[in-house]
């Protein structure tokens, strides 16, 4: 029997365009399943609508800010409707990148060396960013990646190759947040691990990812042909296994719940540093997760059906 699916996309994030394919992929999916699926762009609804609509559930297609943050789920936990994917605290710690990496160095869970920067309501002059520069040379050294603390699809990042491009991928990364995350850069073998599943969660096949540009950046994501997907990962045994584990860590220590992608790169000591978590990981057909679950059997409408019972589950 069907059931009465919501599929939320668009929003007002700047992946606002993703994330209408993700729904447009994921209402196609489950309507090719037999489910009755409604789908809408976030800014074009209200609270009313949606609580009009009284779904059984809402499939949750939407990527970065308003959407991947939690607030969509804190909005729907008041209205008392189930959704797909992490609740409110894991989206909110996962949406950001300073969060992320506190909690990743609590926990003990390996991760690229980094430093954080907070300048909310600094006026950020010439000098303090003279400082910034100094202290990441000599803390980390070059190269590193500067990245704002609140924005995905690599908006905003940079790769630093010398000390002179440092002031301005600084001044890029703070055109979009205030605070800020640099670490360093690590030459190795970037893979990602889809986590399926509520409290014993299964980790799919890695995948490699091969970007055709200098890194993963937005165009390299989204394009086809930019990026390959590799599966399975030309990576160790030991890697593997220990990528699996850490994925599984991860998932539990963010409170992750029915799907996410958790992102490493595996250095050239052949460990893997935890990159970050994808609490609503791209769900077009041609995406990283819907690929690994074929590479485990499940074609793409299953795993939609599958993400959706997993949201149904106590
Ligand atoms: N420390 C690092 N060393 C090497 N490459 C990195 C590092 N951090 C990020 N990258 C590259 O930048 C991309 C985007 O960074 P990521 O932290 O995943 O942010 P986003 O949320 O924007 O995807 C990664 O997929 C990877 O290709
Ligand atoms: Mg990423």
């Amino acid at each position: 029997m069907g059931y009465k699916v919501l599929v939320l996309a668009g929003g007002r994030s700047r992946e606002r365009e993703v994330s209408l394919r993700s729904g447009k992929a994921v209402a196609e999916a489950l309507g090719s399943k037999g489910h009755e699926v409604t789908l809408w762009d976030l800014n074009e609804v209200s609270v009313g609508n949606i609580e009009a609509e009284r779904p059984e559930v809402v499939f949750l297609a939407l990527h970065g800010k308003y959407g991947e943050d939690g607030t969509v789920q804190g909005l729907l936990d008041i209205l008392d409707l189930p959704y797909t994917g992490p609740g409110v605290l894991a989206s909110a710690m996962a949406m950001n990148k300073v969060l992320t990496k506190k909690l990743l160095a609590y926990e003990g869970l390996p991760t690229a060396d980094f430093l954080l920067y907070d300048f909310h309501g600094i006026s950020v002059s010439e000098a303090d960013i003279e400082n910034v520069v100094k202290e990441i040379i000599t803390e980390l050294g070059i190269p590193v990646v500067v990245k704002p603390a609140t924005e995905g699809s690599s908006i905003g990042t940079s790769i630093v190759k010398t000390e002179e491009a440092l002031v301005g991928a600084l001044r890029a990364a703070l055109e979009y947040d205030r605070e800020i995350v640099v670490e360093k850069f690590i030459d190795g073998v970037e893979v990602t691990a889809a986590v399926l599943g509520n409290d014993d969660p299964t980790v799919l096949p890695l995948i490699e990812i091969v970007a055709e540009n200098e890194f993963y950046d937005y165009e390299a994501k989204y394009n086809p042909g930019m990026s390959h997907h590799i599966i399975p990962a030309r990576i160790s045994d030991r890697a593997r296994q220990r990528a699996a584990e850490l994925a599984r860590e991860v998932y539990k220590v963010f409170r992750c719940r029915g799907f996410s992608r958790v992102d490493f790169i595996i250095d050239a000591d052949d460990n893997p540093l935890v990159l970050e978590i994808n609490t609503i990981p791209g769900m077009t057909a041609m995406s990283l997760f819907p690929d690994a679950a074929r590479a485990a059997g499940m074609e793409f409408a299953e795993l939609c059906e599958r993400i959706v019972k997993l949201a149904l589950e106590k």
